[in-house]
């Protein structure tokens, strides 16, 4: 089946306080379309010094984009920025074609690349909210398609995944869709929480990778734990949540856990949708900021990483940047790295690898260990034979320094998270001031 043939248009706001240049941020976009399985044949942008509220950018450019229509043949139209749906509507009657924007698509592909449950009524709530104050045009869209309208097979035209049955569902249906899908958000985010509870228990670290789109998480996961994720050369590959547990160093055990990608301009909805997953990296105990160092955007895409960290109030979290893909930088030395690291404002405690090819590995994790180490109590013990669970417990989840067996049990110093701590109290040896 041909891919349909998109036509690309941005607008940069002068005064605007986004570090993206329209052309930078329609590449992306054209990253985003060749994702969702469009071909983009052309695209435009304009600079603004506010947005028109009629067709979102002026009349004379609607006129330039509905001019190349022939020479062209789009099919659709995207806008880089979120439109409203009477922007969408005033710019579907005038151009005679679909249009989406940034939010419509990124939503396209999340409904493709959710696997798990929770992946998916996340999606499905998002696209819902995004589609009910659209619904007029999702019904003209269903009308094309029934008549025989070249959408493709997942339709990407329109929004996929609620599929064509529930496109049919009037605005109060949709309505008693989105309570649902709430509902049993609420009960994936009260089972998250029972689970970390859990964890937090048992003082089992969790460290949570974060990044931008495409940065190397699912393939740093895959290194760094032996898991077999999916890593593609593709925009939001990951939606779903993926934990392994690893070893470090010293033996202590911590849970890697894979999230979402972070891009520029991520929708509200999603956000919001995606609230239970991304509540696990306000509750890790520690970030591991993976970034692209080769990508040309990795100022701007380091600038998004931290602002939307700040609005999931994420931004306290120890982090460690990693700094990736160092093999695509073969011959620079590591002056060259740490000059670009100074050069994008990151801390100087960064260590460069490259996820695909094993690099920097053994450093990472030693700095890992380090990190959650200063968040551990200083302890000496001495603990009876009848409680080696506890020696046993110390042993997967803390740092043991020294370690004697004498006549009655086991005499130990070390670090271990505050959790333990507590459970070991009772065997807990002052130490001499
Ligand atoms: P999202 O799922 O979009 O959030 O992406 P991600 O951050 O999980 O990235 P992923 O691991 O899927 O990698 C994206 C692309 O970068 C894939 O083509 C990887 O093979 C490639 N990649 C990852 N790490 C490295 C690296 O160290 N060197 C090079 N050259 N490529 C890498």
């Amino acid at each position: 089946m041909p891919r349909e043939r998109a036509f690309l248009v941005g607008a940069e706001l002068t005064g605007g306080r986004s570090p993206w240049s329209a052309e930078d941020s329609l590449q992306e976009l054209a990253l985003l379309a060749d994702t969702a399985g469009l071909d983009v044949v052309g695209s435009a942008y304009q600079r603004l010094k506010q947005q028109f509220s009629k067709h979102f950018i002026g009349p004379g450019k609607v006129e330039e984009i509905a001019a190349l229509r022939d020479e062209l043949k789009y099919d659709l139209v995207i806008f880089d920025d979120e439109l409203t749906p009477g922007q969408t509507r005033n710019l579907e009657d005038t151009l005679k074609v679909q249009v989406l924007d940034r939010t419509g698509l990124i939503l396209d592909i999340f409904a493709t690349h959710a696997h798990t449950h929770e992946g998916r009524i996340q999606v499905e709530l998002a696209q819902y909210k995004y589609l009910l104050p659209r619904l007029r045009r999702q019904w003209l869209h269903l009308e094309r398609q029934a008549g025989g309208g070249g959408a493709s097979a997942g339709g990407v035209v329109g929004l996929r995944g609620p599929g064509e049955t529930q496109l049919e569902l009037d605005r109060r249906m949709i309505g008693h869709r989105i309570a649902l899908l709430e509902r049993q958000i609420e009960e994936v985010h009260r089972h998250r929480e029972q689970y970390r509870e859990r964890r937090r228990k048992n003082g089992v670290p969790i460290v949570a990778l974060v990044g931008y789109t495409n940065a190397g998480k699912s393939t740093l996961l895959n290194a760094l734990s032996g898991a077999h994720v999916r890593a593609e050369d593709r925009l939001f590959a990951t939606l779903d949540p993926t934990t392994r547990q690893i070893d470090l160093p010293g033996g202590q055990q911590v849970l890697l856990t894979d999230t979402v990608g972070f891009i520029q301009k991520l929708p509200t909805q999603l956000v919001a949708a995606f609230r239970a997953t991304l509540e696990e990296i306000r509750e890790a105990d520690l970030l591991l900021h993976v970034l692209d160092i080769t990508h040309k955007n990795a100022a701007q895409q380091t600038d998004t990483v931290l602002e939307t960290l700040k609005e999931l109030r994420a931004a306290e979290r120890p982090i460690i940047t990693v700094l990736n893909k160092v093999d695509l930088m073969e011959g620079v030395d590591e002056r060259e790295v740490g000059r670009l690291a100074g050069e994008l404002g990151l801390p100087d405690d960064y260590v460069a690898v490259s996820a695909q090819r094993g690099w920097g590995l053994a450093t990472l994790l030693q700095q890992i260990e380090d990190t959650l180490g200063q968040r551990m109590a200083t302890l000496e013990a001495f603990i009876p034979y009848k409680r080696n669970d506890l020696v046993a417990l110390w042993h997967q989840r803390g740092v043991i320094d020294t370690e004697q067996y004498e006549a009655e049990g086991t005499r130990i110093s070390g670090r271990i998270p505050a959790t333990i701590a507590m459970q070991l109290a009772p065997f807990r040896v002052e130490q001499p001031v």
